[in-house]
């Protein structure tokens, strides 16, 4: 028996093992249930009790070399097998998706870079906000409908909490902290329970233009909307000022600008040459006078303008909700250094 177990030693210290079909060879001969070494195990019991304490040990060294040599080679293949399967050459390399920035983003930096180059400096105001910021001090009456359910997000009544319906608020926060003059645009996230269609949305964004001065006119409102216009849609773009009505404002005007479609007319401006794209207006005394600055001193233009409304016009885009879906395969055609 002995002799039988040191044979079987030698054998399998010299056992050549090459590839993964001679190893399992191996582990079937000796290591498997009905391999050698487990044969060894059932001749025990036909050991004279005198050798067994040695046949015993001499076997479970024969086994554990076994199991060694076995994990050992085993190791070997994987290793060469595993690089061999890793590194092909020939494949082509994996490619980066890089990403874009939204249209919306992109419109927003343009603006502001426009107004930028016009001495405006930017701000930011709260989304959450109370009834003075968005009504009271931009001469909201009490009655008037915008303050209305309908068209208001409350979040808390009384006093009430709401979200900000339109930048403006940010005009009033502004005149709180500053003492003129100043020049300011503060673009951000707007909110209106309207029902959500291809030309409206609960959510959308404005951005707010305030310019406070002394002697500050008309003339100026009209020239810094015709620089910002041509700057964003071209030279030759025209624009035109309609009367209109805003409680903070006096006069107020809506602007149009010029179709792409160059008064040819399209879809996009229904056949009239003209689009709508802001509301502005000489900022009311009393607006003034809420934030505690002397209107017989001071005057001042304000204007808001929609910028889903400008990148809906500059790539030519005819649903709104495409902007707030996030399909990647509108948002991948968009990019820009801005
Ligand atoms: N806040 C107005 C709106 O949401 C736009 C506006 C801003 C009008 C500033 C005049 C001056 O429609």
């Amino acid at each position: 028996m002995i002799e039988k177990i040191n044979n079987l030693l030698n054998q399998i210290e010299n056992q050549k093992i090459e590839d993964l079909q001679e190893l399992e060879n191996f582990r079937i001969k000796y290591l498997s249930k009905k391999g050698l070494i487990n044969q060894l195990f059932s001749e025990f019991k036909n050991v004279p009790a005198s050798e067994k304490k040695e046949t015993g040990q001499k076997i479970n060294i024969l086994k554990n070399k076994a199991q060694e040599i076995f994990d050992k080679e085993k190791n070997k293949l994987s290793e060469t097998t595993g690089k061999k399967q890793d590194v092909d050459l020939t494949l082509p390399g994996d490619s980066f998706t890089s990403g874009s920035r939204h249209p919306v983003s992109i419109v927003i930096n343009q603006m502001i870079s426009i107004f930028r180059s016009m001495g405006f400096t930017v701000s930011y105001g709260p989304e959450i906000e109370d009834d003075w910021h968005v009504f009271s001090a931009l001469n909201f009456p009490e009655e008037h409908p915008a303050r209305d359910m309908q068209d208001t997000f409350f979040i808390e009544k009384n006093p009430d909490i709401l979200l900000r319906t339109h930048t403006s608020s940010v005009q009033v926060r502004e005149m709180e902290k500053h003492k003129p003059p100043f020049r300011i645009i503060m673009p951000g996230r707007v909110f209106r329970n309207e029902a959500v269609s291809a030309r409206s949305h609960c959510i959308f964004h404005q951005i707010e233009g305030l310019y406070v001065d002394e002697n500050v006119s008309f003339a100026d409102l009209k020239q810094t909307l015709l620089y910002f216009a041509k700057e964003m849609f071209g030279e030759d773009t025209k624009i035109r000022l309609r009367p209109s009505f805003f409680p903070f404002t006096e006069p107020s005007a809506e602007m149009d600008v010029s179709c792409t479609c160059k008064g040819k007319g399209c879809n996009l401006c229904k056949y009239t040459g003209w689009l709508e794209v802001l509301g502005c207006g000489m900022v009311d005394p009393a607006v003034l006078e809420s934030s505690n600055i002397d209107s017989k001193k001071y005057t001042g233009f304000a204007f808001g303008i929609g910028i889903e409304r400008m990148a809906l016009l500059k790539y030519n885009i005819n649903d709104i909700r495409l902007f707030f879906e996030n399909d990647v395969r509108f948002l991948k055609q968009f990019s820009s250094p801005l």
